[in-house]
């Protein structure tokens, strides 16, 4: 019999109240991990957030020949024996990530035969920029059984577009510039992603030895190099992470100071949440003192789009927030049109949201909410459900959390620093909303005495 999940149980509507340390950024993590392969010398990575997805990401790396070792939050990658030119399915359905591993294999060892990435609860998600960009840098590729056979005689650089359908792609970006670093002549990556993880990318090859321009500006100048070296390097703070526990401090009404905020990067969240009502000052550089102040609050109208505009993956939480807002509020997702699978689950702890049109929500606000069991469908959705269980009045199970483990470093325990009542429990047929229709032995008998016993 399969074991059971793990879930959160969460008593509701107490403030948050205290300091918090953000950790180190799970996506500028992943792509430095397969960064660190393109060089025949070991790298060290400090401030990594013990993650699931970290740990799948590790044994990726093993699998295709590195020795790695994670230690008190530093990776330390020795790329030596690098030698292993496909990664199977199990490999790759675990993280679409996994697909970092492409322009590293492809620069070092000429080729990869690598499993197509599954499909994705936040909606689909293919690889076609990805596979464009390789092919514009010289790469040959078909698809056979599921993989991807890519190979070529030598990678040249070029001018190219990595634009899509929902604009430009972060992983393609990350992908094709660690492939460009080793090419023979210069790359320029016109439409370039400009989120904060292609900043710490591009950075980080720099320390290397790769010759990057332009990043953070939307067009990427990449002149290859022979040869990179090992390097040792700190990860950012996380942006969303960041996000997740503001918006959680505002929905409990609560009084946060969260430690490692960077301010461009979280920066149109923060303009968000302003516009919102939330008082916020900044004690230090990176450190962010957040409560509801004494502004009213308002609705938002909020389009998620590429960096700098408002993150796909702030906007389950923000929904959380906005379901407790007084007035009507709206969000268009450009990013990942299907990206609302947190709708009916927040629904069932009382929150009024419906679909407007596709890829648009409108949110009715309401005065509180109720505590449930709910279900978390992918990483942010279950970020949503516990901004809004901490809210709730009552008990909240969220289950499914090991979505939440993918992406949240010690979720629980820097929840319970800030007071909050969340404790990890296996998932029990239980259900906290069957509490309050149980009803005592007297009105038992006469609620079931005659015919509600039918059926
Ligand atoms: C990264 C982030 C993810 C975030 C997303 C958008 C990591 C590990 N993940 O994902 O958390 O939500 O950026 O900010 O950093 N697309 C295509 N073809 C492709 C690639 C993408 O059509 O080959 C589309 C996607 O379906 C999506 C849009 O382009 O609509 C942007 O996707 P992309 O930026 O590539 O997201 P990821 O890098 O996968």
């Amino acid at each position: 019999m399969p074991l059971p999940l793990d879930m959160y149980q969460i008593r509701g509507a107490r403030p948050l109240q205290g300091i918090v340390n953000i950790s180190g950024s799970k996506n500028a993590t992943l792509p430095l991990m397969t960064a660190a392969l393109l060089s025949d010398e070991p790298s060290y990575i400090e401030n990594v957030p013990n993650l699931r997805d970290v740990r799948a990401m590790i044994k990726l790396l093993q699998h295709l020949g590195a020795k790695v070792t994670f230690n008190a939050g530093t990776l330390k990658i020795d790329p030596r024996a690098f030698n292993v030119d496909s990664v199977h399915y199990d490999l790759m359905v675990r993280m679409r990530a996994s697909f970092y591993a492409m322009g590293p294999m492809l620069a070092r060892l000429g080729k990869a035969h690598i499993s197509m990435p599954g499909g994705c609860a936040i909606g689909d998600r293919p690889v076609d920029i990805h596979l464009r960009g390789f092919e514009e840098l010289g790469v040959r590729h078909h698809h056979r059984n599921g993989y991807i056979h890519a190979m070529h005689n030598s990678l040249v650089g070029t001018r190219l577009s990595l634009m899509g359908p929902n604009g430009t792609s972060v992983g393609a970006t990350c992908n094709v510039m660690m492939a460009a670093v080793l090419a023979k002549g210069t790359t320029i990556i016109d439409d370039a992603a400009r989120e904060p993880e292609i900043l710490e990318l591009a950075n980080f090859l720099n320390s290397m030895g790769a010759r990057i321009s332009g990043q953070g500006t939307g067009i990427l100048k990449i002149e290859g190099v022979k040869k990179l070296f090992g390097t040792n390097w700190k990860v950012c703070p996380d942006r969303i992470e960041a996000a997740t526990f503001a918006v959680a401090a505002l929905a409990t009404h609560g009084d946060v100071t969260l430690r490692g905020v960077q301010r461009t990067a979280c920066a149109s969240t923060l303009f968000a949440l302003e516009q919102w009502g939330a008082a916020m000052d900044w004690p230090e550089p990176d450190v962010l003192h957040i409560t509801r102040g004494k502004k009213e609050k308002r609705p938002l109208h909020i389009v998620t789009e590429p960096f700098p505009g408002f993150p796909t993956d702030a906007q389950s939480q923000l929904t959380a927030l906005l379901a407790l807002t007084p007035g009507t509020s709206h969000i268009r997702e450009t990013i990942y049109p299907e990206r609302f699978k947190h709708v009916p689950e927040l629904n069932r702890l009382g929150a009024n949201i419906r679909a407007a049109e596709k890829g648009k929500i409108e949110i009715s606000g309401v005065p509180a909410l109720e505590g449930a069991a709910v279900m978390a469908s992918d990483l942010r959705a279950g970020a949503a459900l516990i901004v809004a269980a901490l809210a709730a009045h009552g008990t909240s199970q969220v289950r499914r959390i090991y979505h939440v483990d993918r992406g949240y470093e010690m979720m629980e325990e820097k929840l319970r620093t800030l007071g909050a009542v969340i404790e990890r429990q296996k998932e029990t047929a239980e259900d906290p909303g069957m509490e309050s229709l149980s009803l005592s032995a007297e009105e038992e008998d006469v609620t079931l005495g005659g015919e509600a016993a039918e059926g």
